[in-house]
């Protein structure tokens, strides 16, 4: 990269493009409009776009002298193309946006006015108050809400925020300079928000709007993208060991359930129904201390609260057991499959149940620090 006289910039924004020729010039005076005054830079970062908006980002450079345009090959993602633009950028402060005008560029200067006012990281949210969507269906609202609720359970430090999935945000370079930015998909904030180091957030209410021109490009392969960034950032964030872990402690509970059936029928002589509720009780209690010492020792610093974790997590059990019974009872009889093969249906379900609960009740994540 050639080193530039200009001084440098306030402010780097990023906006990645796939087919927005229409949509770029009204975005390019849109940002003019709301950063009078403001040194910034205007990045462009198009994956050859079939509708030529790469050439004229081009052209765009040419006329305004604080645009740049980047160009990569094919179409490989929003989030990545975005990671790719942030190498370019050269301001303390970055500034991420769709072209499309979705994201409104009137609200810059509010996000640029959080980073300043000591905020690591500003988010334009559609889910705070005065915040919102124009025209969802509502398909697309229960898709959004859906893909919201994974990112709560996987990746836990976004829980107090209401829009970790905006792609509308500001943040300070100094916020990513150690991380290794690695996404695919569309999501760049969560992975931001997953491996860069941050304290404060500020959230600031934003109506996305309707498209202009064009079509959004978030159709089912970004759904698969969506779920295979989160099993990397569940790994990155340690929520996949957690889960792992909570899966082992479960499989050592069966151990000791059958165990304990066994002595306390055959040696004891208790009758074996006595025996098994015994025997689940104190399974469930073993698990009980073993999460609490492993699987969520970073949620448990001290033995504050313990007795409404234990009772908490023996409700989050007795619920898990109706779930295994009742698909167990549901698919060997009304659809005949073989029970021992239900058997694992109704296991896994109810392990799921278990963990999802646990993670967002008993030992539900406490925030930041
Ligand atoms: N370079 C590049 N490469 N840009 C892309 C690609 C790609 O593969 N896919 C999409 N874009 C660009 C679009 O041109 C647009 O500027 C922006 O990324 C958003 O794409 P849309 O297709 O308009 O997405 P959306 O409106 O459905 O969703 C957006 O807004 C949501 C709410 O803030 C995205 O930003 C979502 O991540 C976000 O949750
Ligand atoms: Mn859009």
């Amino acid at each position: 990269m050639p080193k530039s006289k200009r001084p440098h910039p306030e402010v780097s924004i990023i906006v990645p493009t796939y087919n927005e020729r229409e949509n770029l010039p009204l975005l390019v005076q849109g940002v003019g409009k709301s950063l009078k005054g403001v040194k910034y830079e205007l990045i462009i970062v198009d994956d050859n776009s079939p509708d030529g908006t790469g050439k004229l980002a081009d052209e765009l450079a040419k006329k305004f002298k604080n645009l740049k345009a980047l160009h990569r090959e094919e179409k490989k993602g929003l989030a990545p193309a975005v990671v790719y633009a942030l190498k370019y950028a050269r301001a303390p402060t970055v500034c991420v946006m769709d072209a499309d005008l979705q994201h409104p560029p009137e609200k810059i200067p509010e996000l640029l006015a959080e980073i300043s006012g000591g905020a690591d990281i500003a988010i334009a949210s559609r889910y705070v108050r005065k915040g919102g969507v124009k025209r969802w269906g509502k398909r697309r609202k229960f898709i959004s809400r859906g893909a919201e609720f994974l990112s709560r359970l996987t990746v836990p430090r976004v829980q107090e925020l209401t829009d970790p999935l905006s792609g509308f945000f500001a943040f300070k370079r100094e916020v990513v300079s150690d991380a290794e930015l690695n996404p695919v998909g569309f999501k760049i904030l969560l992975e931001i928000l997953v491996k860069g180091t941050w304290k404060k957030i500020v959230e600031v209410p934003y109506v996305f709007g309707k498209r202009v021109h064009g079509k959004s490009s978030l159709g089912f392969r970004e759904h698969f993208n969506y779920l295979r960034h989160l099993l990397r950032l569940m790994r990155a964030g340690g929520e996949a060991s957690r889960f792992l872990k909570f899966c082992l402690v479960g499989a050592s509970g069966v151990v000791v359930n059958l165990g304990l059936l066994w002595i306390l029928t055959e040696v004891a002589g208790l009758f074996y129904l006595v025996s098994a509720a015994f025997s689940i009780e104190i399974s469930i209690l073993s698990n009980f201390a073993l999460n609490e010492l492993w699987t969520f020792r970073d949620r448990t610093r001290s033995t504050k609260g313990i007795l409404k974790r234990a009772t908490k997590f023996n409700l989050i059990c007795v619920g898990g057991l109706v779930i295994n019974l009742v698909i167990l009872a549901a698919l060997t009889e009304l659809l005949g499959v073989y029970y021992m093969i239900s058997a694992l249906f109704g296991i896994a379900a109810a392990t799921l149940w278990n963990y999802v609960i646990s993670v967002m009740w008993a030992w539900r994540y406490a925030g930041v620090g």
